[in-house]
């Protein structure tokens, strides 16, 4: 049977890179090769920041490395390690929350630290892979195992991997994977002339 595929369904026509991104829980059972992994990290490193301050930083766990990848996933939560098991990558975003040159807080860094977990996500896209992200970590217990420089916020974790067959998941899980995705309207969320006043399409 072919795996679900979600593309979106755009108002106008977008790349195939953002139509065919999404985000599946179930991962096959099969390793990323180090080439794809380095080539998604790559396109973070090459994200755009606030004065080029790259706050980012990636911590991976990859199941070639049981012991690690076992550890990386208690870094999930108990309803998202339902599902981040199945994945042959785990990575977690940091972001740092001042700017090395001197010191100030940067109140872009989660912002930059997120338009660089875009990019990865597109990028697995373009090498046959796909990304769930998830916020729903725990960062105390991640901050201990990793010694995360409290100079450091957690942001999130991503799984990384093959789609794999939804059956492979729990409870209600297999069921998410075929749902349809949405989105508020364009109307919704671009204005033009003031607040709330939906631009023209
Ligand atoms: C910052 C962030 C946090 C997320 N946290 C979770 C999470 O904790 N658990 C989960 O199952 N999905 C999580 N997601 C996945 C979203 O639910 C998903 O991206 C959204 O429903 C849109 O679906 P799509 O990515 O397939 O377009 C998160 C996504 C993002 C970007």
């Amino acid at each position: 049977m072919s795996l679900p595929s979600k593309p979106a369904v755009t108002s106008a026509p977008v790349h195939e890179l953002i139509r065919d991104r999404w985000s599946p829980r179930a991962f096959a059972d099969r390793p990323v090769p180090r080439d794809a992994l380095v080539s998604v990290l790559e396109a973070g490193r090459w994200a755009a920041s606030s004065n080029n301050s790259q706050p980012w930083r990636w911590i991976v766990a990859t199941r070639d490395d049981p012991a690690a990848h076992a550890a990386a996933l208690t870094g999930f939560n108990a309803r998202n390690q339902r599902w981040a098991r199945t994945a042959p990558v785990l990575i977690f975003a940091l972001a740092r929350k001042t700017f090395e040159a001197n010191g100030n807080p940067n109140a872009h860094a989660w912002h930059d630290t997120g338009a660089a977990s875009a990019q990865m996500a597109l990028q697995a896209t373009a090498v046959g892979l796909h990304i769930h992200t998830a916020a729903g970590i725990e960062r105390d217990r991640l901050r201990e195992l990793f010694a995360i420089p409290d100079e450091f916020d957690i942001c999130t974790g991503m799984a990384l991997g093959y789609q794999g067959e939804p059956e492979i998941l729990p409870e209600e899980l297999p069921a998410r994977e075929t749902e349809p995705r949405s989105r508020k309207t364009l109307g919704d969320i671009a204005f033009s002339g003031r607040f709330g006043h939906a631009i023209e399409i």
